[in-house]
């Protein structure tokens, strides 16, 4: 084992780790955007490919974050540097770091947006807005809200803010009591709509269309949508995980504890489906409405049901959570980069690497209006900062951590950190970590590049 220390203090427990991970994943991805894609790619087919996604190439490389992150004590940067020198005299890796630190603040600087339209929700829908309104003005409440920049403004500020407020308090008394009190809740909130889905909603007719595996309805696109999502929903490709574990105490199991965060995460994203496909079934809606599913759709649902405007209250204050102990992950690995390198205190590293998130964030904030007609490569500002992010950085991130983890580190170091043995265990995971979590993101990238349609087209 390594003698190295955290300079930003541990865990208190491998539960709270697995809490912090937990948070971390579970956010707008499980809640937000994996009803609209699942609703999009025609159901129960898609689940079932995003699920052996999620167990042969998310499962291997959160492991290989989770032990680089450890073995190394650092942030993303200096860990990929550290272990890339010690393992093989290689000091480029840290560009890996590099990248994945800069991905989280892309990332996070349009998701603040998005959840910011959550917190409203939440106010919205407590004082009435969204009750006994014709469909078409509940849809209004969305599209105004997003023509008008001060309004965006005011929200992506309000959860920029509670963002840096839990990260400028340091792992155990900001991230660790943040994800205590949001995580619990979160589940007891979930398991309340749940119920309510059950009751007042078309369960039956929910439940079908999430795990009817049709799998004439699956298209090659969207095996690849699947694939795409795994990532972006596990938290994994940037070093986030790396960050988190670099505050794992030793002593503690890789293998159970990424095991555990994958199986939560996917269980909740399930769960999530299972409240919002019987909620906009039992209205009779399109399971198929894609982005507007969560702000179009289910309000106007909500807002047909007996007890909707308290239900729907929880369900956006479920949203707000589920993001923000997400945002405050994308932010940390940056954070602990300029505290352990610019030699500032954690309040003015979290002030800082906030305020440029922050900033970045208005070019989203008026992708919806000014500057809706600005549109160059992949769309609004918004739309590109979110492809670059996802479909270019993530990829290429995750590919890297797993070829770094499965070639480039020694075994002995790989068995020691995993401490799983050598035998079918070991060798599963490594496997996984050398060649089909690699090929398969491989994959994704040719195709997020245009590289597969490049060549389906010579072949036409
Ligand atoms: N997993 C988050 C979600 O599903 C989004 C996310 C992607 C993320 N990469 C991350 C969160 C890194 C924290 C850290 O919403």
């Amino acid at each position: 084992m390594t003698t190295r220390a955290s300079l930003h203090g541990l865990w208190s427990s491998q539960f709270t780790f697995v809490l912090a991970v937990t948070g971390s994943a579970v956010g707008l991805g499980n809640i937000w955007k994996f009803p609209y894609i699942a609703g999009s790619n025609g159901g129960g087919a898609f689940v079932a490919v995003y699920l052996v996604c999620v167990a042969v190439i998310g499962l291997p490389i959160m492991m290989s974050e989770v032990l680089i992150g450890r073995r190394g004590r650092r942030n993303p940067v200096a860990t990929m540097l550290l272990v890339g020198e010690e393992e093989a005299g290689q000091r480029w890796w840290r560009w890996v770091g590099a990248i994945g630190v800069v991905a989280g603040m892309l990332i996070l600087s349009f998701y603040s947006v998005v959840a910011g339209w959550s917190v409203a929700y939440v106010f919205k829908t407590a004082n009435g807005e969204l009750a006994g309104h014709t469909d078409g003005e509940i849809t209004a409440v969305f599209d105004n809200l997003v023509a008008s920049w001060p309004l965006l403004f005011g929200w992506h500020t309000l959860f920029m803010l509670m963002t840096i407020a839990v990260v400028a308090r340091g792992v155990q008394r900001g991230l660790e009591q943040a994800v205590r009190i949001l995580m619990p809740a979160l589940l007891i909130l979930l398991i309340t709509l749940l119920v309510y889905a059950m009751r007042h909603g078309e369960f039956a007719a929910g439940l079908t269309f999430m795990f009817r595996f049709d799998f004439d309805a699956l298209t090659a696109e969207s095996v690849l949508v699947a694939l795409g999502h795994a990532f972006f929903t596990l938290s994994i490709g940037m070093g986030a995980v790396m960050a988190y574990g670099a505050y794992l105490p030793e002593g503690t199991s890789v293998g159970t504890t990424s095991l555990a965060v994958v199986i939560a995460d996917t269980s909740i994203a399930l769960l999530a489906g299972m409240v919002i496909f019987p909620i906009v079934f039992a209205h009779g809606m399109d399971p198929a409405e894609g982005k507007g599913l969560l702000f179009h759709s289910l309000p106007i649902a909500f807002g047909n049901m007996t007890g909707g405007a308290f239900f729907g209250t929880l369900f956006f204050i479920l949203l707000t959570f589920a993001a923000w102990t997400s945002s405050i992950g994308l932010i940390e690995p940056a954070v602990a980069w300029a505290v352990e390198t610019r030699d500032v205190s954690r309040a003015v590293a979290a002030w800082t690497i906030g305020g440029i998130v922050w900033l970045l964030g208005l070019g989203t904030v008026f992708s919806f209006n000014v500057l809706a007609d600005v549109n160059f490569w992949h769309g609004t500002f918004f739309e590109n900062i979110d492809h670059l992010a996802t479909n270019v950085l993530l990829p290429l991130g995750g590919l890297l951590i797993s070829v770094f983890a499965g070639w480039v580190m020694c075994r002995n170091s790989t068995a020691e950190e995993l401490d799983i043995g050598t035998g079918y265990l070991y060798r599963g995971w490594r496997l996984l970590a050398r060649w089909i979590a690699p090929a398969g993101v491989l994959f994704i990238f040719m195709y997020s590049s245009g590289l597969l349609g490049w060549l389906r087209g010579l072949n036409a």
